[in-house]
Parts: structure tokens; sequence; C-alpha cells
């Protein structure tokens, strides 16, 4: 086990709520498609002042808060996120300058959806090598300023928010029992950004066909969560040394209800032992995990020496699992 602990968590939420009914007068939708097909009800949207380190700065101060420190305490901060701030520096840069901190390690993690997953598995190693001593890993996105608004097929998915937690060294109880990641580039073209990087830098071309938004084969993307989230679930379980029923809670990335249920049958979980936000926040990629976790936490769902299983699936594409004993 990778014994480390989790000692606050926190959440921050755009307050603008988009409806599925208000989407039914901007694209050629219904509440009826999103809601059967994603499961997705609403979704918070951002303001134009607000970045993506805004609301990481947010969930972090709210993380530290219940862990009874300040940002500037943390030693170590990793922020996941497919929707950076700028291009250059990192989004930690910018939050820690939104923070009024300095000095402690900051850089950013692009691991699309399972970009918590992955953030929380390098801030462990950190924590368990002795390179880190109090982690803050936050998942944070701005989905609402790469979505296309008028392609229905994208537009509805998204949403905005970020999650945070406060991570240190574990004393045997607590920790990471069994995780596993993996990646298969081949298949990137299927869900990116196209421009915006050095393979297609910013246009008048790439803004006129908006290149600089999200680009997803959607069927695609679903085939493949399917298997990757059931799998690295199972394969986190085994190498955990665990069952199911062992399971208190099982937090999937939340991306469409289907694809979750899906997975959830996968992993032998029994539904009423999936915690779902989805249909409040749409997907926040990186964002859905931490969040969840949060609400969950609020609502006295997890208790110390509770089983969790959390997995993701995202651009790259990217998956992980992690078997944590909170
Ligand atoms: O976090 C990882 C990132 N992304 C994902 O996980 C997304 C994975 N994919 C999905 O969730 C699903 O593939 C979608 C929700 C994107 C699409 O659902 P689907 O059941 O695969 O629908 P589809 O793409 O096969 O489209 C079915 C129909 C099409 O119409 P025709 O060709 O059958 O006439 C679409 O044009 O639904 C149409 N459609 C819509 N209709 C109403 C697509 N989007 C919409 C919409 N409203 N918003």
């Amino acid at each position: 086990m990778k014994s480390i602990k989790v000692i606050g968590t926190g959440r921050a939420l755009p307050e603008k709520v988009l409806t599925n009914f208000d989407l039914e007068k901007m694209v050629d939708t219904s509440d009826q498609w999103i809601v059967e097909r994603t499961g997705i009800r609403e979704r918070r949207i951002a303001d134009e002042n607000t970045a993506t380190s805004d609301l990481a700065a947010v969930a972090l101060e709210r993380a530290c808060d219940k862990a009874g420190m300040k940002p500037a305490d943390l030693d170590t901060i990793i922020v996941a996120t497919s929707t950076p701030d700028t291009v250059y520096p990192a989004t930690a840069c910018w939050l820690q300058r939104r923070l009024g901190i300095a000095g402690s390690a900051a850089f950013d993690i692009s691991a699309g959806c399972s970009g918590f997953l992955f953030a929380l598995e390098v801030a462990a190693n950190l924590l368990v090598t002795g390179t880190a001593k109090k982690a803050g890993v936050i998942g944070a996105e701005v989905m609402s300023k790469v979505v296309n608004w008028q392609d229905r097929a994208t537009c509805v998915l998204f949403g905005d928010g970020a999650g945070a937690a406060v991570v240190v060294p574990g004393n045997g109880s607590s920790g990471i029992l069994a995780s596993n990641w993996g990646c298969d580039g081949n298949l990137a073209p299927l869900l990116y950004q196209p421009a915006g990087g050095t393979r297609m830098p910013t246009s008048e071309k790439t803004l006129r066909e908006m290149a600089h938004t999200v680009h997803m084969e959607g069927n695609q993307v679903f085939k493949h969560a399917v298997r990757a989230m059931g799998n690295s679930s199972v394969k986190a379980l085994q190498d955990a040394g665990l069952a199911a029923a062992d399971v208190k809670l099982f937090i999937p990335h939340q991306a469409n209800i289907r694809i979750m249920e899906e997975a959830r049958v996968r992993a032998g979980i029994p539904p009423e032992k999936m915690y779902v936000v989805l249909h409040k926040y749409g997907n926040m990629s990186a964002a859905t995990i931490p969040v969840a976790i949060d609400e969950a936490v609020e609502e006295g769902k997890l208790q110390d020496g509770d089983i969790i299983l959390l997995t993701a699936f995202g651009t790259g594409f990217t998956w992980a699992a992690a078997v944590l004993r909170w």
C-alpha cells in the first residue's frame, strides 16, 4: 500500500446554471435526448472573467480550510486540467499567483478526464518517497470556453468546476491499496482540440473553422471508455486482493451515465454503491472525481477505513483506476 491520507477536500462550482431547457434554445436538441442519452440535466458555466486557476484556487482554499492549514503550507501543488489558463506557464503557477503564495513545486498534469487520478498517483509517489510532505491535488476545468456552442454533439456534455484534495503521508491505515494507469496515444485524434498548439497554431483560419474547440468521435470514445474503465477497475480490485463487495463507494469519471453504468456492471459493483453528480454538473473532465469525492465526504458517505474505487477515462486516450482505503 502507498500510505497516504486525504485530510481535506473542497470544490468550486460556478453559480451560473445552464439547464437542458436553456440548451434547447441554443441548438437543435431536447431535454429528453440529453437526459436519455447522457444522464445530464444541467451544468455550471463560468463567467467570462473566470479561468481554470480561479476555480482551482477556491477549491484548494476550501480543502486547506478543512485540513486546518493554508495553501502556503503546501510544498507541492499539482493541477490536472485540459483547459489551462494559458499554454504556459502551468495553471498551477497561475494558481500560486492567485493565492499569493510561492516556493512550492507547482505543475500541471495533462491527462484529460483521467487527470485527477494521474495527479493523485504522482502525489502519492512523491509523498511515500518523502519528496513531498503536504500536497494539494486539484482537478479543474473551464470546458465552456473550449466548447463549440454550435455543435450539439459536444456542447450539451460539458460543464465547469474544480475539486481539490490536501494529501499527506499516511500512518499505514489509509492509502492507495492498488492502482493502474495507461494510455494509447494512437487514439489521440478521436478526442482533441486541434488548434492552439504547435501542430496548428491559432490563425484566422483555425478560428473560422472552430478548430480551437473540442473535436470528438463520441461513439468511439464511448466504446473505449466502457472497456478501459471496466478493465482498469477489475484489475485494481484484483491487485488490492479485494472483491467488489468490499467497495463502499464507486466513483467513476462522470461523462455519461450509460458509460458509468456499463463500467459499474463490468466491475461487479451494485448500483447503490455508485456515486453520481453527473446530472448536476455534466462532464467536468478532470474535476468530476474530486468534486464527487468532496460531496460524498460532506454527505458522510466516506468514513475512515472505507474502501473506494475510482476510475477514469479521457483524451489521449488515457485511463486509470485506484482502490483507496479512506
Ligand atoms: O470524458 C470523456 C469525453 N467524452 C465522453 O465520454 C463522451 C462519450 N460519448 C458519448 O457520451 C456519446 O457517444 C454521446 C452522448 C456523445 C452521443 O450519444 P450516442 O448515443 O452515441 O448518439 P450518436 O452520436 O450515435 O447520435 C445519435 C443521434 C444522431 O442523429 P442521427 O444520425 O441518428 O439522425 C445525432 O445527430 O443523435 C443525434 N444527436 C443529438 N440529438 C439531439 C447528437 N447529439 C444530439 C443532441 N441532441 N445534443
